[in-house]
Parts: C-alpha cells; sequence; structure tokens
C-alpha cells in the first residue's frame, strides 16, 4: 500500500491567519512517520505553490477573497482528480476547509470517470453547505459542501462541478453549529446527519456501521474530511472555530478504526489546523494519531507519545 501527502497552504476562505501552516505543521508532527510504520511507500509532493494566476470574478459582495479561492479550487480540482485516478491514498493537508471545495469535485470527478459511486464522511462541528448567497459571514470555508453538491450560485463564477456529489451519499458526524440556511438545505435534500446530540443518545458505532454497510453495497469510494474542529476544543484547540461539545478523544479514534476496518476509504482531507493557535503540537499530533487510527494502527499496538 503507498500514501501520497499533499499540503494545500491556503487560508484565505477563514477569518484569521495561520492555516497556512497546517502542512508543515503535520509533517512536523510526524505524519510521515505515522504512514510508513503503518507499512505504506509515502510520497510527499510537498505543497501546491500559490495559483499562479487569480481570474476575475465577481460575486455577492460580502464574500471575502472569492477570486483566490475560485483559483485554489481550480488548482486543487485537477490535482485531487488526478490524485484519486492513481494506485495511491491521497491525503490532502490544509489549509483550511474550503479545499474541500476542489478535493470533493475532484476526488468525485474521478470516481465517475471509473463508473463508481463517490461517497464523503464529513466529520466537522459545521455543515459547511452555505452558498454564495447564504453565507452571512462572508468566508469561503463556510461553503465548500453547498459547491460540490452543485447547489446554486456558483455557476459562472467557481469552476463548473464535473460530477455533482449525490446527497444521498453524505454522511455528516459531528454537527453542532449550523446556520438557518444549511439547516432548510439539509432538510430539503434529505442529507443523513449525525449531530452532537444523536452521537450523544446513539454513539458513533451504529451510525457509522450503517453508513459504511452503504458504501461497500454500492461499491463506492470513500472520501474522509476532517475539520479539526469536529473534535471537542479541549483536546484540540489549534483551530480558528471552535464550538465546544465536540467529539471525544475515544470516539474520534473508534471513527477512524472502524473506518481502516471496513477497507472502504480512498482519500482524506486533514483541515483547519491553525498552528498559531496549537499548544506545543498537541492538536497536529492528535491529527497524526487519528490519522495512524484510520491507516491502521491498533490500541494496543499505540506508543505513549511525550509531547
Ligand atoms: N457557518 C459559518 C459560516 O458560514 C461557519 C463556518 C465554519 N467553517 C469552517 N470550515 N470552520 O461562516
Ligand atoms: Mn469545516
Ligand atoms: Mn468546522
Ligand atoms: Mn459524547
Amino acid at each position: 500500500p503507498h500514501c501520497t501527502i499533499l499540503g494545500l497552504p491556503l487560508q484565505a476562505g477563514t477569518g484569521r491567519g495561520g492555516c497556512l501552516m497546517g502542512p508543515d505543521a503535520f509533517r512536523t508532527a510526524g505524519l510521515g512517520e505515522v504512514i510508513t510504520s503503518q507499512g505504506f511507500g509515502l510520497t510527499d509532493l510537498g505543497n501546491l505553490p500559490f495559483p499562479a494566476s487569480v481570474p476575475e470574478v465577481t460575486g455577492p459582495a460580502h464574500l471575502k477573497k472569492l477570486p483566490e479561492i475560485v483559483a485554489w479550487t481550480r488548482d486543487i480540482q485537477t490535482q485531487a482528480a488526478q490524485l484519486a485516478a492513481q494506485d495511491s491514498f491521497p491525503i490532502f493537508i490544509g489549509g483550511d476547509h474550503s479545499m474541500a471545495a476542489g478535493t470533493l469535485t475532484g476526488v468525485a470527478q474521478a470516481a465517475a470517470a471509473l463508473g463508481r459511486p463517490q461517497f464523503v464522511l464529513w466529520l466537522d462541528a459545521h455543515p459547511d453547505m452555505n452558498t454564495l448567497t447564504s453565507s452571512l459571514s462572508g468566508h469561503l470555508h463556510g461553503t465548500p459542501m453547498a459547491y460540490a453538491l452543485g447547489l446554486d450560485s456558483f455557476e459562472g463564477i467557481f469552476p463548473p462541478v464535473p460530477a455533482p456529489l449525490d446527497p444521498a451519499n453524505i454522511c455528516m458526524m459531528g454537527l453542532r453549529s449550523v446556520d438557518e440556511a444549511e439547516h432548510r438545505f439539509i432538510a430539503e435534500l434529505g442529507i443523513d446527519v449525525y449531530d452532537m446530540r444523536r452521537i450523544d443518545e446513539l454513539g458513533v458505532v451504529k451510525p457509522m456501521e450503517a453508513f459504511l454497510r452503504r458504501v461497500a453495497q454500492s461499491n463506492g469510494l470513500l472520501h474522509v474530511s476532517f475539520d479539526v474542529d469536529f473534535l471537542d476544543p479541549e483536546i484540540a484547540p489549534a483551530v480558528g472555530t471552535t464550538v465546544p461539545g465536540g467529539a471525544t478523544f475515544r470516539e474520534a479514534h473508534l471513527i477512524m478504526e472502524m473506518i481502516h476496518d471496513s477497507g472502504l476509504a480512498s482519500s482524506l482531507d486533514l483541515t483547519e489546523l491553525n498552528p498559531f493557535l496549537d499548544i506545543r503540537g498537541k492538536t497536529a499530533t492528535l491529527m497524526c494519531d487519528l490519522t495512524a487510527s484510520l491507516l491502521g494502527r491498533k490500541v494496543l499496538d499505540r506508543r505513549t507519545r511525550g509531547l
């Protein structure tokens, strides 16, 4: 088995600086060693360069850094489509979550070319499902899921979506901050959502089993998009949009372990890490350990890692 890392140092989708340093913090925390110690070969492609040209686009005036994010989306989509077509597991390390406008649509394009359905497991406090017109903050990291679903408002501004996601193939876990418009879109499209209230009640095993079974039954490909703020801020403080009441250490590891056991994951985003807000690499290290679980590390193999 083999993994490919691609760093995506973008932060124009957020309100605060720091995500630019995310890819290097993941590497410093040992992401490469995590991958090779699980028996994977590793190609680290380094970081995608800042877009060489930024298109002249105009959209709703309250959107922040729109041309820059359109350019990143174009470049990331091309890379993601290529990497997903290869025989190596791509790990996209961000960078703010607007990167997913490119990764989701790129991997879905590759899946469509193979004639296989693309599934997405979205681990996040937020659905990031605002359209360009519904966004209240103007921060584009709140919009990538709406774009990848082919919702209105992006056309003529963002690159065309090669293969829009099927809402029936998305599972969101960890939600606890949802805007009114997002709530409406989720209900209209019937997206499978496990907010923290439902996780409190059901745990993570039943929802994960049900979702993974659906992926397996349709011979689907599974992209996992993991926003740091899925986790409780107590264990993962290094993110600009912390929301109390997030997933625990064990809930998160168990999800990763179940993904590994299913053998279904085909690509991964690690996103929104802001190293400027971290405490001695604590969050970056936890995200690397969670990736180790997704790649097959067992509880009994785990070594104590000092900080
Ligand atoms: N819903 C809010 C917005 O649209 C927050 C989005 C937070 N997204 C994130 N990727 N952290 O601005
Ligand atoms: Mn997010
Ligand atoms: Mn989030
Ligand atoms: Mn709980």
